[in-house]
């Protein structure tokens, strides 16, 4: 059954003369067939484009190109890419939630690129817009080696623009990629992947921006051992004078998204980040998400108020350090968590040489099925010196860390390296503050099947219970 918003429209299109009634019908009567006999939902504009009624651009441009319709105006193609002038466009490599990345070569400078651009269907939505610009600045004007440089950004054509931003080339994988394909990730690896990512979060950091959006797919590990943050359309500035504000919306992939976010709080910080990061690991290393539910909402739920499932933590499928990784950064309360995105890269160096204290005591734990050398230090009953190796996880990375790992394993040494090589050379690395709250004992529920991301720029995300009286955001 066609519902009313699509009824709305094509009532529209009918109006502007752009379809007639009957074709109308005759596409609302093969939606319902199709539904009957296939049990397919498909839009009725999709239909109307099939059946070559309506073309695309017409489609896109009916309700003045605020209407969401999946299937329309939610790619771009190579065609269609190559109308930026300045750019030779050789094909696609990715698609997110908002825009279709191509290879290209920027013309002028014979320079290799990847070029972003903005669905068509989002052209019409100034906040997207600005929000797509936003991010082409902030590349431009980053000079981090674990963020693709940006190079040109802008909006090509008259009518029907296209907006467009161009950047390094990241010739590798994304994390999600790498999880399709090969399925959970050893703690090694993840780690390594993990303290990569932090280093980006601590140069935006240290420029006032939240990333906003850190999951497996946004996440890249080049062929050169780098690994690179991608996708900063929902960075932002961080405010800390919008405390005890709400958002009219909420940025984030629900699976991934801080309870702080999923709550649409406003004064976000590097904190909501790193939470995101911790169900990043999470991912990685158990091959599942954190929080799955039949919808949005019901994930955002379990975000803010659901512990992590404790069987899947201590069951051996992870090692303790990674356990007590995860639930640092995956505390619901931001004070609990890392506070800042050095501290995490400096706790997990820390803990790889075997010097960090540990509040989970692994000796306490009957179900731990990990092997711990405790020697006769008084406070060895606090710390993991060494974790067995039949576990095949984790081990202590030192020999590695003054260079960076590829995707296969294997390591990489560049010359003339010297900030960001992986491990612990990192300058002015504050101490980490002692492992605070593992805040999430109470009664788990088994975990579902990874869910696919949904990444929620719309209004209806609220969370009601969490909502203040007279706010007058909807949820
Ligand atoms: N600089 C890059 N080099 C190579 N591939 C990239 C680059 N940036 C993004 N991609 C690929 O394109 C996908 C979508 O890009 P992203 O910036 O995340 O877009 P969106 O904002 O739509 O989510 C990424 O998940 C990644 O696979
Ligand atoms: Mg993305």
């Amino acid at each position: 059954m066609a519902n009313k918003q699509e009824m709305l429209l094509m009532a529209l299109a009918v109006k502007q003369g752009l379809i007639q009634k009957e074709q109308v019908q005759e596409c609302m009567d093969l939606q319902a067939a199709l539904q009957e006999q296939k049990g397919m939902t498909l839009p009725l504009l999709q239909i109307a484009l099939k059946k070559k009624y309506l073309t695309e651009e017409q489609a896109s441009n009916l309700g003045g190109g605020a209407v969401d319709v999946p299937g329309i105006g939610d790619h771009v193609s190579v065609q269609d890419a190559n109308r930026i002038s300045i750019f030779d466009v050789h094909k696609e490599i990715g698609q997110g939630g908002m825009a279709t990345v191509f290879l290209a070569t920027h013309k002028a400078s014979h320079r290799k690129c990847a070029l972003k651009i903005l669905f068509p269907k989002h052209t019409k939505n100034a906040k997207f817009v600005e929000r797509f610009i936003r991010e082409g600045k902030l590349l431009k004007e980053f000079e981090c080696e674990s963020i693709a440089k940006g190079y040109e950004y802008g909006k090509a054509g008259k009518e029907n623009p296209l907006y467009f931003m161009s950047m390094e080339y990241i010739d590798g994988p994304s994390i999600q990629d790498l999880l399709d394909r090969d399925g959970p990730f050893d703690e090694q690896k993840a780690i390594y992947v993990i303290t990569e990512a932090a280093r980006a979060l601590a140069y935006m950091q240290e420029r006032g921006v939240v990333h906003r959006d850190v999951k497996p797919d946004n996440i890249m590990w080049a062929s050169d051992g780098r690994v690179m943050l991608v996708d900063l359309g929902f960075a932002t500035m961080i405010r800390k004078d919008l405390a005890g504000q709400y958002e009219d919306e909420t940025c984030g992939t629900v699976q991934y998204i801080s309870p702080e976010q999923a709550k649409g709080m406003a004064d976000l910080d590097i904190r909501a980040d790193i939470y995101s990061l911790g169900a990043t690991l999470y991912h990685m290393v158990v091959g599942e998400l954190p929080f799955s539910g039949k919808d949005s909402m019901e994930v955002m739920a379990k975000q803010v108020m659901e512990g992590l499932n404790q069987h899947t933590l201590k069951g051996g499928k992870i090692s303790v350090h990674m356990h007590y990784f995860i639930e640092k950064m995956m505390s619901k309360e931001r004070d609990f968590r890392y506070q800042t995105a050095r501290e995490v890269v400096d706790d997990i160096t820390e803990v790889l040489e075997g010097a960090a204290d540990l509040q989970y005591n692994p000796a306490a734990d009957a179900n731990s099925p990990f092997q711990f050398n405790l020697g006769g230090d008084p406070h060895a009953s606090q710390r993991i010196t060494k974790v067995g190796h039949s576990t095949g996880k984790f081990q202590p990375i030192s020999g590695q860390s003054s260079g960076r790992m590829k995707p296969d394993g294997s390591s990489v040494r560049l010359p003339g390296q010297s900030t960001r090589s992986g491990g612990s050379n990192s300058t002015s690395i504050r101490k980490p503050v002692t492992a605070g709250g593992s805040n999430t004992s109470g009664v788990r529920k088994p975990l579902s099947k990874p869910g696919t991301s949904v990444r929620l720029p719309g209004k209806s995300k609220k969370l009601p219970p969490i909502k203040k009286p007279g706010d007058s955001q909807r949820g």
